[in-house]
């Protein structure tokens, strides 16, 4: 139990740089405080003393604002930041080193009984004001957006923000950009000026062949230098040259040829 205490305590150093020393933590923490009553009142709920267990969860909501059903099920190292407003429902259950912050909702969006809550996956962050309803999973080391509702399951890893939540596709770092540059300046043609943010599936359909050629030209160039070193009279020939206009039929009606290489 001891150690149990001992890890939700560090976890609270782990996530909050605010934290300094063990002593304030265990006072001004509501989170932590949330927590241990749950794990109290959770204990109770499952010996059968339901309504002992409501009562203590009560309690602990009085004193931090922060509800947390009985019947909840949560992992290890769980940490809530801040904590007022959040309300985790009878049938969530949430993993190992979960993350929320206040105003969090985990609950249902029916009035059935049985699983209505959602399962959130081991790492999961879940921002301030983020509402998540519904019987489904977010997938481990997911991201929930401050503020945002989520209605459906979040794969693993992703990043989910807006209302309704959708996952948001990361802007590549400015080095596969350049990477990209390269390539095409090697190959002798631009990919039609696009950027990383056109949503042109044609355009995104291009770069993604372009990052493939990019990795096979490399594998190649290193099997031809193990070649040359086996075989010093090894040569490689010239790859056949490409042209703009046999990219011509992806160009817009009317727009300008560009000049040629
Ligand atoms: C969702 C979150 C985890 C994303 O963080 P990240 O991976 O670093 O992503 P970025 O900040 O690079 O944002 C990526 C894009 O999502 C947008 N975005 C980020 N958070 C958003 C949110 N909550 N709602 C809507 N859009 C959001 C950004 O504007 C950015 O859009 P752009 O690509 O058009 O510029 C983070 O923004 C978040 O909300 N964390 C919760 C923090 C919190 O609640 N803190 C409370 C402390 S008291």
């Amino acid at each position: 139990m001891f150690e149990r205490l001992r890890e939700d305590i560090n976890s609270v150093f782990h996530r909050d740089p605010a934290a300094r020393n063990t002593f304030e933590v265990l006072t001004n923490y509501p989170g932590l405080h949330a927590l241990l009553f749950h794990r109290f009142s959770h204990w109770l709920w499952n010996l059968g003393l339901k309504w002992l267990a409501r009562t203590i969860s009560t309690l602990a909501r009085w004193l931090t604002g922060i509800e947390i059903h009985p019947g909840a099920t949560i992992g290890r190292r769980f940490f809530i930041d801040h904590g007022m407003g959040v309300v985790i429902g009878e049938t969530t259950v949430v993993g190992d080193d979960v993350t929320l912050y206040q105003g969090v909702t985990l609950g249902g969006t029916s009035w059935n009984k049985g699983k209505r809550h959602p399962t959130i996956g081991n790492g999961v962050v879940v921002g301030a004001g983020a509402k998540i309803l519904g019987p489904f999973e977010v997938g481990e080391g997911a991201k929930i957006g401050s503020n945002s509702v989520v209605t459906k399951e979040v794969p693993a890893g992703a990043t989910v923000v807006g209302i309704p939540g959708r996952a948001i596709v990361k802007k590549k770092p400015a080095e596969d950009e350049a990477r990209r540059k390269e390539m095409e300046k090697r190959m002798g043609f631009d990919a039609y000026g696009v950027t990383e943010e056109m949503p042109d599936p044609v355009a995104r359909s291009v770069r993604a062949l372009l990052d493939h050629m990019h990795a096979v030209d490399d594998r190649i160039e290193n099997m031809c230098q193990a070649l040359r070193k086996v075989n010093s009279e090894y040569q490689n020939g010239e790859l056949p040259p490409l042209h703009d206009e046999d990219f011509d039929c992806v160009r817009e009606e009317g727009e300008d040829k560009p000049p040629k290489r």
